[in-house]
């Protein structure tokens, strides 16, 4: 199969909260949230942002690189979802303004359903050359106040053009995947905020990514060597260098400090300021690489990790196309990093504890700095999108 990535568009809201003032009003030492967590800032979404405004705004700066009529897919990969029946992507494709022959559909499953999206998008692209396929993976990461997961939340989506014969990544046949049926990471239906258990969680996770490792390896015969770096799922980026020293160690390999950054150091820079974004952070790693990264990456493989709580992990890889650099989104992203605006902690609490009312009468957001979409308010229990002039 020759099909994959053919470009990436990063998008996050425009607020963060700093993890030092966390830390301060938390009575915390930040050095926890920096170093023991590897965490220097959060995003945090205003109200009058959600997975439809931060996954549009992600897409439309890929709109201008296809034809709207050969997106004939649109698979919206969340854990935040915003309606039980309705897909979140078809607010997205009317915002977009895509063809109406165009499939649309939202998936689940915690944080892995960004890279199931993917894979189902490029087996498809793979047998119609020419079409294209929109992936978003778009997620809001909130835990309770004082909880220990906290300093993990964050928020963000990546938008993603799938097709065959790529500009950017080339995804290989191989994979390897793991499931299983536990309770480290779950939202019911009727809480706003993710229960976890933490520990647990970061065990779970280790031992899957050891165990897709392994079968990947037992299909593809590639050892670590064989990558030229590697991206992880990232809950916080201290993970990714707990779970590459184990993939390493799994084969034998170094497990050294160095010899673990050289293999994910760049992948980790955009999540370390905007925190978990859940099904997106697996893509934001690769953006942050691709964009970050000084070597020439062309012709060379990249192992992903990706792992949704709950639990289910998958091993794949692909191959850098040469030339990919042209299609990068590079100066968007880092200009949208450093112009975002920080809150005081006293702010981003009041955010935090907004509450929308449920009763479905009409309701007016006040107008927050937002990307080109905004979440208008609620009528009739009808939620309103507009755009941003
Ligand atoms: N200076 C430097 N480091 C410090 C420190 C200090 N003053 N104080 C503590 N640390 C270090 C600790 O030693 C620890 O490092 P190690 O893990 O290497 O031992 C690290 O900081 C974290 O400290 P704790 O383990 O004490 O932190 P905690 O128990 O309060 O919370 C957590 C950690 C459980 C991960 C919590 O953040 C959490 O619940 N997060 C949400 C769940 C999560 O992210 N799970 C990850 C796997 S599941 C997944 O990936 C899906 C998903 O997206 C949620």
């Amino acid at each position: 199969m020759n099909a994959g990535i053919d470009a990436i568009s990063f998008y996050t809201s425009r607020y963060y909260l700093d993890l030092k003032t966390l830390g301060h009003a938390r009575g915390v030492d930040p050095a926890k949230y920096t170093k023991g967590l590897g965490q220097e800032k959060m995003g945090v979404v205003p109200p009058d942002e959600d997975i439809v405004t931060l996954g549009a705004s992600a897409a439309k700066p890929l709109m201008d690189r296809t034809r709207m009529e050969d997106i004939e897919l649109l698979l919206f990969a969340t854990e935040s979802g915003i309606d039980q029946s309705k897909a979140a992507g078809l607010f997205v494709h009317g915002l977009l303004g895509l063809s109406p022959r165009c499939r649309v559909v939202e998936l689940k499953e915690a944080c892995y359903a960004g890279t199931a999206a993917l894979r189902l998008a490029a087996s498809l692209m793979a047998r119609t050359p020419g079409k294209k396929a929109l992936v978003i993976a778009s997620d809001i990461a909130r835990y309770e106040l004082g909880s220990p997961g906290e300093p993990t939340q964050g928020c963000g989506a990546v938008a993603m053009l799938v097709c065959a014969n790529p500009a950017i990544l080339a995804l290989d046949e191989e994979a390897g995947f793991h499931a299983e049926d536990v309770m480290d990471f779950w939202r019911p239906n009727y809480r706003d905020e993710a229960l976890v258990d933490g520990k647990y969680s970061t065990r779970v996770y280790l031992q899957t990514a050891v165990n897709c490792w392994t079968q990947y390896g037992e299909r593809s015969g590639r050892k670590p060597e064989d990558f030229a770096r590697f991206c992880y799922h990232l809950p916080f980026t201290q993970m990714a260098r707990k779970a590459h020293a184990q993939i390493l160690r799994a084969s034998g390999g170094p497990t050294d400090a160095e010899t673990v950054a050289r293999g994910i150091q760049e992948g980790l820079g955009y999540n370390r300021v905007t925190g978990n974004t859940y099904s997106a952070s697996l893509y934001e790693g690769l953006a942050s690489l691709l964009d970050g990264c000084e070597a020439d990456l062309a012709g060379h493989r990249l192992g992903f990790f990706s792992y949704g709580s709950g639990s289910m992990g998958e091993f794949f890889s692909g191959v850098v196309q040469p030339g990919y650099q042209q299609h990068l989104l590079t100066q968007h992203h880092r200009k949208l990093l450093e112009s975002r605006t920080e809150l005081s902690f006293q702010a981003y609490e009041d955010i935090f504890n907004l509450k929308v009312p449920t009763d479905g009468w009409d309701y007016v957001f006040a107008q927050y700095c937002t990307g080109p979409y905004r979440f208008g308010g609620v009528g009739g229990h009808k939620r309103r999108y507009e755009e941003v002039s």
